[in-house]
């Protein structure tokens, strides 16, 4: 059933993202994105690591950039600990057709934590500003933003944070409403985001467990943002975007499609192509989608050793995966990373 394109309390129609996730928005998901005619308004790629000594330039990251095979802006995200390399990264990028720069400052990662980036930021309020202010003059207008959580421990870190960020003037904010401390799990916090809005001069996004046009609509109406950026929710269904400007939900014949297409792309992307690395690159999206297969499904998708039995399953699985509503309605239950 076609609907009303959803508003934001300003009476706009709501900004759209597609929310970074490493190994998981690559170049297959764009172009599977694209051959659904399912896009956001923009892209943020997954984090490059701004290391002292070098970027960590990840081939398929990159690629993402230069290859665009859709027609959305893609804005890049650094995650880095220290002013320098990052401005670094910067100058060599801003030769990329990027339409801006996002600073990753929420990501869990132990690994990335233990050299004082991503959500090991939070933690320094006075440190952070000065990285946000040194980009906000290295980035031309228009083209600075963060991505950040609501605090290390607690939420009750937040009012610091976000002074932080906004003394650099971000042009665009997103916040996914969580502590490092909840990971990917929990209630997001829409008094931080409402917060952040008040307090930030830009078009601020939340981020965070939406997944179904009534998650969308209540986030909007109580968090009082700009828009919203998604992740798991559109890779277990990418028609997701579509729903939110007042299309229809998918049918099952859709989702089909989509796993088929997925499973296309994704064999075009092998860095070492094997039927086995095939359906390990596919079961990897599929983590987010389980939810809508039978267990008898799951189980022999989980098995997979080749791209044409995985095909099978999904062409036999496609008539069991619920109706329309029920997939749009349920939450993703994947977690982790
Ligand atoms: C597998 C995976 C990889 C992720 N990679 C990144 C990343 O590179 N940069 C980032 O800012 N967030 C990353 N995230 C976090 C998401 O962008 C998003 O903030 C989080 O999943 C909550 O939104 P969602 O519920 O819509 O998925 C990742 C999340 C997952 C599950």
């Amino acid at each position: 059933m076609q609907r009303a394109p959803l508003t934001t309390v300003y009476g706009d129609t709501p900004l759209l993202a597609l929310a970074p996730m490493q190994d998981v928005t690559d170049l297959s998901f764009l172009r599977t994105l694209q051959r659904l005619h399912c896009l956001p308004d923009f892209v943020v790629t997954p984090y490059l690591r701004s290391a002292t000594t070098s970027c960590v330039m990840s081939d398929s990251i990159i690629r993402c950039i230069t290859e665009n095979p859709t027609s959305c802006p893609i804005w890049v995200q650094l995650a880095g600990s220290e002013a320098e390399p990052l401005l670094r990264d910067v100058k060599t990028l801003n030769e990329f057709p990027v339409a801006g720069f996002n600073l990753n400052v929420g990501c869990p990662s132990p690994l990335v934590n233990r050299h004082g980036a991503g959500a090991a930021l939070l933690k320094n309020p006075a440190h952070l500003q000065c990285i946000c202010c040194a980009m906000r003059d290295a980035i031309s207008l228009g083209r600075w933003s963060v991505k950040c959580r609501v605090g290390w421990e607690s939420s009750g870190e937040f009012s610091q944070i976000l002074s932080a960020i906004c003394a650099s003037s971000p042009d665009l904010f997103i916040v996914h409403a969580r502590t490092r401390r909840q990971m990917y799990a929990g209630k997001p916090d829409d008094a931080s985001v409402r917060l952040a809005v008040q307090q930030a001069s830009c078009p601020v996004l939340a981020n965070g467990d939406i997944s179904s046009r009534t998650d969308a609509a209540h986030r909007l109406l109580s968090t009082r943002t700009h828009g919203v950026m998604i992740g798991r929710g559109i890779v277990r269904n990418p028609y997701l975007f579509r729903e939110l400007r007042g299309g229809v939900a998918p049918s099952r014949d859709e989702m089909l499609l989509y796993y088929i297409t997925l499973l296309e792309e994704t064999g075009r992307e092998l860095l070492h192509p094997s039927p086995a690395a095939h359906c390990n690159r596919m079961k990897k999206f599929l983590a987010f989608c389980y939810e809508d297969f039978s267990p008898q499904a799951e189980y022999t998708l989980r098995r997979c050793t080749s791209p044409f039995e995985m095909e099978k399953t999904l062409l036999l699985a496609a008539n069991k995966i619920p109706s329309d509503r029920e997939i749009s309605g349920k939450k993703p239950t994947r977690n982790t990373p």
